[in-house]
């Protein structure tokens, strides 16, 4: 098994299935036990290594949960069919950190935990947007070092984002949710970015300005915008809701920082390398109004050189889906994927997955991204 240590749970079970790192709550635990599965979980909070996931796969495994920090491709994928493995579930929406065709190769189906990052996710973007906006992590640290001397007009002044306008790129479901927060909540006009239009984005957009007509409000509006560059000219915040893919890699260049304006602000927390971290760094060194807050990081866990010396940007450790509930869905999600197919039931494939949560969940897999390309029958009523 490697040098890291690992718990059993339910050792009389008959399928053996890995986890990589302990996962919250309990109800993930009960869905494995109720599939027969003897499921055993590395405790350290280490990231394991290739090597390290091999050593735990051995010479028997039928499935495993791992995590966006491993590189589950071929070689990994390769040990697990060897082990006789047939599932595969990622503890995580975005799955960058899969080789999703490899793992269609050996036969691998490969699930994912759609549906409960959304809210939760895009309340960190908001929380990330505002902290940025009102500079609450250099007014904090300034606060703690005993520099306050008492209350002044100038005192670090930031942006008011009220009635202005926000650009997302990626308008899916996070991005969506946050939209929907800062235009209701901020009456922010919206400038989206997205291969496909959303018309039920527009839609809810178009609503709700009518609604603040009605009341005698200035409406809000919604546009698509035809190229990314249209939406960094106008947008005084900018909020990132992409996947990582070799079209989204350094979308956010030098080149396009410098088209932002000067005091905009520019929020991520889809995945590091969207952005060049270092054109970011040069940037927001070269314009002290600027602002950023990050949650994702190009090289995680390291950052590029000069971005924690710079007051302009706040920076958390990839946490926006860390609130319990939804991290224990992400659980509850990606161990009914593995569950499922081990015991030979269709996906799910829809967008509501509420019905796994809690209570008596449907017989499937509540989404594999690689379901079509291995034949795996959808669920149906
Ligand atoms: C994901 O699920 O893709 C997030 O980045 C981590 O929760």
């Amino acid at each position: 098994m490697g040098s890291k240590e690992w718990r059993i749970h339910n050792p009389s079970g008959t399928w053996r299935v890995i986890v990589t790192k302990e996962l919250p709550g309990d109800r993930w635990l009960d869905i494995l036990t109720a599939a027969d599965c003897k499921i055993e979980i590395c405790t350290s909070p280490d990231v394991l290594n290739s090597a390290e996931i091999i050593a735990a796969i051995g010479a028997a495994c039928d499935g495993a949960i791992g995590q966006l920090t491993e590189p589950w491709g071929d070689e990994l994928y390769a040990a697990l069919k060897a082990a006789g493995g047939s599932a595969y579930s990622n503890y995580a929406v975005g799955f960058n950190n899969v080789d999703v065709e490899a793992a269609t190769r050996h036969g691998i189906p490969v699930g994912n935990t759609p549906g409960v990052l959304t809210e939760t996710t895009a309340q960190m973007a908001v929380a990330l947007t505002f902290a940025a906006a009102r500079r609450v992590g250099e007014a904090e640290r300034f606060l703690r070092d005993g520099k306050y001397n008492g209350w002044l007009p100038t005192l670090f002044m930031g942006n008011l984002l009220w009635r202005k306008t926000l650009g997302i790129i990626g308008a899916g479901r996070i991005g969506s949710a946050y939209a929907h927060m800062m235009v209701e909540g901020h009456k922010m006009n919206l400038i989206y970015y997205d291969p496909h239009k959303n018309d039920a984005l527009e839609k809810h957009v178009a609503r709700y300005g009518k609604f603040l007509k009605s009341q005698d409000r200035a409406p809000v509006s919604c546009k698509r915008a035809e190229t990314i560059e249209e939406l960094l000219r106008v947008a005084d915040c900018v909020s990132i809701h992409t996947i990582l893919d070799e079209t989204t890699r350094h979308l956010i260049n030098a080149e396009r920082l410098a088209l932002m304006k000067a005091d905009a602000i520019i929020v991520n927390t889809s995945r590091g390398p969207v952005i060049d971290e270092a054109a970011l760094v040069a940037h927001c060194q070269k314009h002290p109004d600027f602002k950023a807050g990050l949650d994702v990081f190009e090289d995680e866990p390291e950052m590029k050189p000069g971005l924690v010396e710079l007051d302009n940007v706040v920076i958390v450790p990839h946490i926006a889906s860390a609130t319990s509930w939804t991290r224990q869905g992400m659980a509850t999600l990606a161990a009914s994927n593995v569950a499922a197919i081990l015991q030979g039931y269709p996906a799910w494939q829809r967008p509501d997955i509420s019905m796994f949560l809690e209570g008596k969940a449907p017989q499937a897999a509540p989404s594999i991204v690689n379901a079509e390309a291995l034949g795996i029958p959808i669920y149906k009523d």
